[in-house]
């Protein structure tokens, strides 16, 4: 845990600070800030961070063997955090497909991995969350989807710079067994977590809107989905969008 931390008041974005930084920094570097002005979410949407008590961090890390490795990469961030967030004591957590941790059904969290570099070759990676700690209402009123955070219907209490800690080598110690071993691992922790597992959902993509059955994770982190007639397919992460029917 000895590597460098940049904290701000306010930033655009920590994934953006990292990014743009991404050559000069060493694996596990890491930017958190007490707000962003443009927290950004997948596909260009809007991570909604107000001052104070939230976590709005990004940790830096390099991959070696190109751009394939990320996917599954995204999902350990996911799992990592919500199981971290399950051993401090917080219960009604689970993860929709491919980075979202949700608590009592609703968005708790998110993970956004960002990605420079060649296909085959190193990247440069960013992995960027957001937890909801104790979001003001007033402010979470901006949020165009049921959201949660750590303080509602709780039990456990945790001060924000242990919290933070907890994720932090939790998450490093994941990171490095991926690179070991890949995700396969992962996949049955996965499994236990997920929330939409042999449920009705629609796939939804620029191109189309697509019905059937929620199989899980295959072994390289895409979706799997029977469709109505029966027939099985794949979708990676950046194509669809998972929702309940
Ligand atoms: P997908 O299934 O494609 O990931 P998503 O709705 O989870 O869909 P993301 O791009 O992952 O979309 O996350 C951004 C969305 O998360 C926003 O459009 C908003 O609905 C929601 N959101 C934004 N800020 C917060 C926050 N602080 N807490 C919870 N949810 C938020
Ligand atoms: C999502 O669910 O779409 C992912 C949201 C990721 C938000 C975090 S907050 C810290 C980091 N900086 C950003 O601009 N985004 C991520």
């Amino acid at each position: 845990l000895s590597r460098p931390l940049h904290w701000f008041h306010q930033i655009e974005s920590t994934n953006a600070y990292l990014m743009e930084r991404c050559h000069e920094l060493v694996k596990g570097e890491t930017c958190i800030a007490e707000c962003q002005t443009a927290g950004r979410g997948r596909r260009g949407r809007q991570w909604i961070s107000p001052y104070g008590s939230n976590l709005y961090q990004s940790v830096y890390w390099r991959i070696d063997d190109g751009f394939a490795a990320a996917m599954g990469l995204s999902l350990v961030v996911g799992l990592s955090l919500a199981e971290t967030l399950e051993k401090l004591g917080f219960d009604g957590i689970g993860l929709k497909w491919p980075n979202d941790i949700y608590r009592f059904g609703r968005k708790l969290a998110g993970v956004l991995v960002e990605i420079k570099g060649s296909p085959e070759g190193p990247c440069h990676l960013v992995i960027g969350f957001g937890v909801n700690i104790a979001m003001p209402k007033a402010l979470g009123a901006a949020i165009d989807q049921p959201w949660a955070d750590l303080t509602q219907e709780s039990s456990a209490v945790i001060a924000k710079n242990q919290l933070i800690h907890a994720l932090h080598e939790n998450l490093l110690k994941d990171l490095a067994q991926f690179e070991l071993s890949g995700l396969e691992p992962f996949l049955p922790r996965w499994e236990a977590l997920d929330l939409f597992i042999g449920q009705q959902v629609t796939l939804t993509s620029a191109a189309k809107v697509i019905t059937g059955r929620y199989l899980g994770v295959d072994s390289e982190g895409n979706l799997l989905l029977e469709d109505t007639s029966g027939e099985r397919n794949s979708y990676s992460g950046g194509e669809v969008s998972l929702r309940l029917l």
